[in-house]
């Protein structure tokens, strides 16, 4: 059976923030599947990054699917606000929160697709009791807060045990990489069985016209 093809998830962390309506409109041009947005408050992660009216200002500059990544805390009163912004994943950290589940089931209720995002010290058994609760996991590899940083390999043994918690559940849900995402570190999620893949700068490195050639890369 032909490996469905990776999805490619550029991050507009590393994008012209001055320029991010073309910027989203430029990925989508070049090949990437979604948008992911990473959502920072400066106190669950130190840094700070993008609102809902973000969002909102840049849903009318792509039909793909936006991937917004939420290092706040708390998530739960944000999350019907990124749904009308026009978020399709909202993915949310454990550690963000004290129900994880009740979060989840907001997210959905809301009309969105629900993920659950592991830190690097975050065990997989967080979630071992409520799989089909879920519709992405994200894995970063590296601590959330900034762009990059370099991939942390100890994290490729947790890529494939969520693979195997996915599988033996059968499940299809996809099994997402963030952090130092590089064509040589891709190889190696895809080969622990990720389906998907953040990648910020080794996206938009070189600007506009490099967008096509580095998503391409990504994808082996
Ligand atoms: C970091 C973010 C990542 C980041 C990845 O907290 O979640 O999405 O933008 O950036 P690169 O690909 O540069 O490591
Ligand atoms: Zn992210």
């Amino acid at each position: 059976m032909a490996k469905p093809d990776v999805i490619i998830a550029p991050s507009i962390l590393a994008s012209d923030f001055a320029r991010l309506g073309e910027e989203v409109a430029a990925i989508e041009a070049a090949g990437a599947d979604w948008v992911h947005v990473d959502v920072m408050d400066g106190h669950f992660v130190p840094n700070i990054t993008i609102g809902p009216d973000v969002v909102k200002a840049l849903r009318p500059h792509s039909k793909l699917p936006f991937d917004c990544h939420l290092m706040i805390s708390p998530a739960d009163p944000y999350i019907e606000a990124f749904r009308e912004a026009g978020a399709d994943y909202i993915s949310v950290h454990p550690e963000a929160g004290p129900h994880l589940n009740r979060t989840l089931k907001l997210i959905r209720k809301a009309g969105a697709k629900a993920g659950v995002v592991f830190n690097p010290s975050t065990d997989p058994s967080v979630i071992r009791w409520m799989m089909d609760e879920i519709d992405l996991i994200l894995v970063m590899s590296i601590n959330p807060g900034f762009g990059g940083q370099t991939f942390m390999h100890s994290q490729l043994r947790k890529i494939e045990a969520l693979r195997g918690m996915i599988d033996a559940e059968g499940r299809d849900i996809p099994l997402e990489v963030d952090g130092g995402v590089t064509p040589e570190t891709a190889k190696l999620c895809i080969a622990a069985g990720a389906t998907a893949l953040v990648a910020g700068t080794a996206v938009f490195r070189g600007g506009p016209s490099a967008y096509a050639a580095n998503i391409a890369a990504l994808r082996g």
